[in-house]
C-alpha cells in the first residue's frame, strides 16, 4: 500500500504516519505538506532515513503536484486544514482557500486517478448540542464557526463527488484529540506550558463548554481502518465518550503539575463558542470493530509527562509568529 498523506507534518498527520508505518510493515508514504506555522518536520524526525517515507513540502491547491505524486499511491488521506478555530474568527479566508478549495482540488484527483481519498473531518460540523444527546452520522450539519463551515463545506463535497461521480470517498468525523506534538494554541498543550511557566490559564466564558476528548492514537487507529474497510461514500464518527468540561481539564492539569488555582483566569468567551459537543459511534464499533483503548485520565498524565520531558520541542514554537498571535488572541 502506498499512500499520499496531505497535512502529515502536523499534530493528527504525523501520528498516522508513524502508526502506519509500524502498523503496516510493506505501506509506503509519501507526506505532502505546506509547512505552515502548525507543521514540523520535527515531529518527523525520526523518519529521515525510513526508505519508505519521502517528505514533499508543497500545496494541497497544486493540483499538477499533486497529480504528479499519486501516480502508482493507492490512496490519498487528508490532514491538510487551517484547524484552529480562533484563527478562523480573526482570518477566515485561509480557511476557505485550504479546507473548501484545496479539499476539492485533492478530490478532483483522487476521482481522475480512480483512487480512494479519505476525508478527515470533524464533529464540530454538527453544531452544538445542549445538555442531552449525542451527535450521530445523520444529525444534520449546523457548524457555527468559519473553521467548522470550512470543514463542513469539504465533508459535504465528498458527499457530491460520490452521489455525483462515484467517487471512492470516505470520511471521518472524530472529536478533540490530544497527545504529544500537539500545537500549543490548542487548549491541552497551551494549559500545560502556562501552568509550568506559572503563567494565567485563560478559561473562556465560565468554562462549562464541554468536548469529548480522544487520544490521537485511537484516532488514528480509525483513520486506518475506516480508510482500509470503510464503505464508500459513508461517512463515520469517531469518539471516545469521555465528555469533561474544560475547567475539569484545566483544574486537573494544575494538580498533575502542582500549580494553585488561583492562576485560572476567565476570560471573554469566544464568539460563537459552541457549548457542548457528544458523539454516539456506535457505527464503526459495529460495522469495523473499533473501540477507544486509552482512558482519557491515563491519556492526560501521559500528555502531561510527554510536554514536560519535551520542553525544547515546545519552546521551538514560541516564535515571533505564535507570540504575535498570543498577543492578540489573549491580550
Ligand atoms: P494541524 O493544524 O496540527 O496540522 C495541519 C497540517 O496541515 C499542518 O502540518 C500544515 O502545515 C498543513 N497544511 C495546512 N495548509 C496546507 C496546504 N494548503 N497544503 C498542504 N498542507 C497544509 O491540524 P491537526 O490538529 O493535526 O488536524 C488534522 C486534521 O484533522 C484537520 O483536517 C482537522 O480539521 C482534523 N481534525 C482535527 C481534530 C483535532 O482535535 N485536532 C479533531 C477532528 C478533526
Ligand atoms: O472537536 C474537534 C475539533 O477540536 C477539531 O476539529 C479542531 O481542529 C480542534 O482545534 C478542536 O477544536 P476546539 O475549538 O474544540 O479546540 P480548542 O483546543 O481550541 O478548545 C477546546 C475548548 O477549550 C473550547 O471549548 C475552547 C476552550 N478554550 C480554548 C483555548 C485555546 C479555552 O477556554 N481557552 C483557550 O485558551
Amino acid at each position: 500500500m502506498k499512500l499520499l498523506i496531505t497535512g502529515g507534518a502536523g499534530f493528527i498527520g504525523s501520528h498516522f504516519i508513524h502508526y502506519l508505518l509500524k502498523s503496516r510493515p510493506q505501506a509506503e508514504v509519501i507526506n505532502l505538506d505546506l509547512l505552515t506555522y502548525a507543521g514540523n518536520l520535527e515531529n518527523l524526525k525520526d523518519l529521515e532515513s525510513e526508505k519508505r517515507y519521502r517528505f514533499v513540502k508543497g500545496d494541497i491547491l497544486d493540483t499538477e503536484l499533486v497529480n504528479s505524486l499519486i501516480s502508482g499511491c493507492d490512496g490519498i488521506i487528508n490532514f491538510a486544514a487551517e484547524s484552529h478555530v480562533d484563527r478562523s474568527i480573526s482570518g477566515p479566508g485561509t480557511f476557505v482557500q485550504t479546507n473548501v478549495v484545496g479539499a476539492q482540488r485533492l478530490l478532483e484527483n483522487a476521482k481522475k486517478n480512480k483512487m480512494r481519498l479519505l476525508q478527515v473531518s470533524t464533529d464540530e460540523v454538527y453544531g452544538s448540542l445542549g445538555e442531552q444527546g449525542q451527535f450521530t452520522e445523520s444529525s444534520p450539519l449546523e457548524p457555527n464557526s468559519p473553521y467548522s463551515s470550512s470543514k463542513a463545506a469539504s465533508d459535504l463535497m465528498c458527499r457530491a463527488y460520490f452521489h455525483t461521480y462515484n467517487a471512492d470517498v470516505v470520511v471521518t468525523r472524530c472529536s478533540n484529540n490530544y497527545g504529544p506534538f500537539q500545537f500549543p494554541e490548542k487548549l491541552i498543550p497551551l494549559m500545560i506550558a502556562n501552568a509550568r511557566a506559572e503563567k494565567s490559564l485563560p478559561v473562556y466564558g465560565d468554562g462549562l463548554h464541554v468536548r469529548d476528548w480522544i487520544h490521537v492514537k485511537d484516532h488514528c487507529a480509525a483513520i486506518l481502518l475506516v480508510f482500509e474497510k470503510g464503505r464508500a461514500g459513508e461517512v463515520y464518527n469517531v469518539g471516545s465518550n469521555e465528555e469533561w468540561p474544560n475547567i475539569e481539564i484545566v483544574k486537573r492539569i494544575l494538580n498533575e503539575l502542582k500549580r494553585p488555582e488561583s492562576l485560572i483566569s476567565f476570560v471573554k468567551d469566544r464568539p460563537g463558542h459552541d457549548r457542548r459537543y457528544a458523539l454516539n459511534s456506535s457505527k464503526i464499533q459495529k460495522e469495523l470493530g473499533w473501540r477507544p483503548e486509552i482512558p482519557f485520565e491515563k491519556g492526560l498524565k501521559e500528555t502531561i509527562g510527554w510536554y514536560l520531558n519535551n520542553e525544547a520541542w515546545v519552546q521551538n514554537l514560541l516564535t515571533g509568529e505564535y507570540l504575535k498571535y498570543y498577543e492578540e488572541q489573549y491580550s
